[in-house]
């Protein structure tokens, strides 16, 4: 994981790096530096903490005039978060700096190599043992820096976004890319560097991200060079984006957090993820990456699902309206399961992809099995222009915008919304549903973002929840059929930021086990809008009842059988049982973050957590 940022202009480099340092923190905030080109020489500060922290110790740096420097954000892989682990790491000469997102998987045998020619090591990291590989290549070969990168890295295995700078060259920074991500801002007579391009925005729009195997000599002044690092090819005209991001798309807009700002954003961003496809008063869904494919779809004999974490948890309603509408098989499967057991996959397989960021490396390992293995792969992501996007075959963006809170909100809802279309638009094709129904489906689905704007609603009364549970110690999510993936989602979204135990389990299944945990400690948190199961629901509350349990539950607008039951209801707008997901789930993320913030967590930035997971 881990963000890199550099810069190497005419401006000061110092307060570029520690604001890009800021944005990038999503991606991990453990330990922290940068190093700046001073007067001939390399100016590092680092630290253990937050970029923050490293503010606060380096005002010496802010005070320089630098125009030239690069700093790191880090999630630790190889080493623990300490001072002395943190990037960026030099190498034994102190003339070569490097800051570095991934993971050299052979480190350890470079590392002999180098040891046994009289380098020696600080940290524990692999990438203090890249760079001085650059800096033996440099010296054996006696190359440029350019090319002692290129050679370097031909003997490396892993991943990596790295950005290395040598005293000896002061107007030029070398990057490289293999699975991890960075972007290259360009701007007027200056160069950015980044893992994404919020670091950037204020200075540019025009963006070229790196692929896979290709490096760049970026120098000041000069046009940009790129070249493919194993065949040293050439690249021509690099392709170059015009980015469409604002800064008050990442900036927390007066919220206390950017969780609570993207759970606000939500009736927002699903509207954007609908528009232009859903068309009601045409009674179609417009989208061109299934149109372009529809016979693939339709023919379709089996889908299969990959990804982590709460994309997991989409793609699990996602099988549920999949097969409900479209009435093809679905499997979703753990990105990290999938790719390691020898799964079977044919040309007839569709494999749908669904991540946020588009840079989880296990779900871009998938994809490039299922790729290998001749599957069709249709991605569902958030980032434009990530790995995953670029990955794909086809696939469709859920226009969230940028998600800077680690724990997912907007990402979930518009994963959904996504998932809601494509199910949808292959049923009519395919006639698995009439299209008296198909129009129903979309007329209601049209109506969820205000739907979800009446949730938001709900926040005062998830806080006063939350001030009564904040002290607990579990807590049991359930619900039935399209709720059941709400139900893991609302557990984890409480997990990872209040760090409470809590489990999603469906409500039948709580007979087989769970039921045991049930006392009048445990609260538990009931999914039951009315449709679907809502009579069985019901009596899987009178269970918890009876057992003292107490129970918060999320009920549809004049519910009265569940509301007499509970010790908490939080009420929602009716809507078609395949759509609840997207409504159902809200409460449920007012209620992890409240209860969070009487915690005192750190809701942006739980511990040992980070965005974007491009480590396996
Ligand atoms: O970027 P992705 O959607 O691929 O990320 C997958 C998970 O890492 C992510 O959903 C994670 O579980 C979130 N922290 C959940 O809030």
């Amino acid at each position: 994981m881990c963000g890199i940022v550099g810069y190497i202009g005419s401006k000061e480099a110092y307060p570029i790096i520690i604001n890009g340092l800021k944005r990038l923190e999503y991606r991990g905030y453990d330990s922290t530096g940068v190093v700046l080109y001073k007067e001939g020489d390399l100016a590092l500060c680092k630290t253990k903490g937050k970029v923050a922290d490293l503010e606060a110790i380096s005002s010496k740096l802010a005070e320089s005039k630098s125009t030239i420097g690069i700093g790191h954000t880090r999630w630790a892989t190889h080493g623990e978060p300490n001072d002395v682990n943190s990037h960026p790491h030099l190498s034994n000469s102190g003339e070569l700096a490097i800051i570095h997102n991934g993971i050299i998987e052979n480190y350890d045998a470079i590392k002999t190599q180098l040891v046994n020619n009289g380098f020696v090591f600080h940290s524990d990291t692999d990438t203090e043992v890249l760079i001085n590989l650059i800096e033996y290549v440099k010296q054996q070969e006696g190359v440029k820096l350019g090319k002692a990168v290129q050679i370097a890295l031909k003997q490396v295995i892993g991943a990596y976004a790295i950005a290395v700078f040598d005293v000896k060259k002061p107007n030029e920074i070398v990057v490289a890319k293999l699975g991890s991500p960075l972007a290259i801002g360009i701007g007027e007579d200056e160069y950015f560097i980044a893992s994404d391009a919020t670091p950037f925005i204020e200075f540019t729009n025009n963006a070229l991200y790196l692929e896979d195997g290709e490096m760049a000599i970026i120098r000041q002044g000069r046009e940009l060079r790129v070249r493919n690092i194993n065949d040293d090819i050439k690249i021509e005209n690099p392709n170059i984006s015009t980015l469409n991001i604002s800064l008050d798309q990442i900036e927390k807009s007066g919220y206390d957090h950017f969780m609570l700002k993207e759970i606000h954003e939500q009736p927002d961003v699903v509207r954007d993820t609908l528009r232009g496809r859903l068309l009601v008063n045409e009674g179609v869904i417009k989208m061109s990456s299934i149109d372009d494919h529809l016979n693939k779809f339709i023919g379709a004999k089996r889908i299969l699902i990959i990804a982590c974490g709460t994309s997991w948890h989409a793609g699990l309603v996602g099988e549920y309206l999949i097969e409900d509408l479209a009435r093809i098989p679905v499997e979703v499967e753990y990105a990290s399961e999938f790719r390691y057991r020898n799964p079977i996959i044919t040309k007839d397989d569709i494999v749908i992809p669904i991540s946020q960021s588009g840079e989880t490396a296990d779900t871009l390992a998938a994809i490039k099995l299922a790729k290998e293995m001749g599957a069709f792969v249709y991605g569902i992501c958030n980032v434009v222009g990530s790995s995953i996007a670029r990955e794909t075959h086809s696939g469709a963006y859920t226009h969230a915008g940028p998600e800077i809170g680690v724990a997912s909100t907007k990402a979930f809802t518009t994963q959904l919304t996504v998932l809601a279309l494509l199910a949808a638009k292959i049923a009519v094709s395919k006639g698995s549903i009439s299209t008296t129904e198909f129009h129903q489906f979309i007329n209601q689905l049209d109506a969820i973002p205000n739907k979800i704007a009446q949730v938001m609603e709900s926040e005062s009364k998830a806080k006063e929840i939350a001030k009564e549970y904040a002290d607990a110690t579990n807590f049991l999510y359930l619900g039935r059929g399209y709720n059941f993936p709400v139900a893991l989602e609302g557990a984890l979204k409480l997990k990872e930021i209040s760090y409470i135990h809590a489990e999603g389990y469906p409500a039948a299944e709580m007979k087989h086990g769970p039921i045991a945990l049930i006392d009048e400690n445990m609260p538990v948190v009931v999914i039951a809008p009315k449709r679907g199961h809502y009579e069985k629901i019901v009596s899987n509350v009178m269970e918890i009842k009876a057992r003292k349990g107490k129970i918060i539950a999320i009920v549809s607008k004049g519910d009265t059988e569940i509301v007499n039951l509970a010790d908490h209801y939080i009420e929602i707008p009716d809507s078609a049982e395949p759509l609840t997901p997207m409504i159902t789930t809200i409460p449920l993320q007012f209620l992890s973050y409240y209860i969070a913030v009487i915690r005192g967590c750190n809701v942006d930035q739980p511990r040992n957590l980070a965005k974007s997971v491009t480590v396996e």
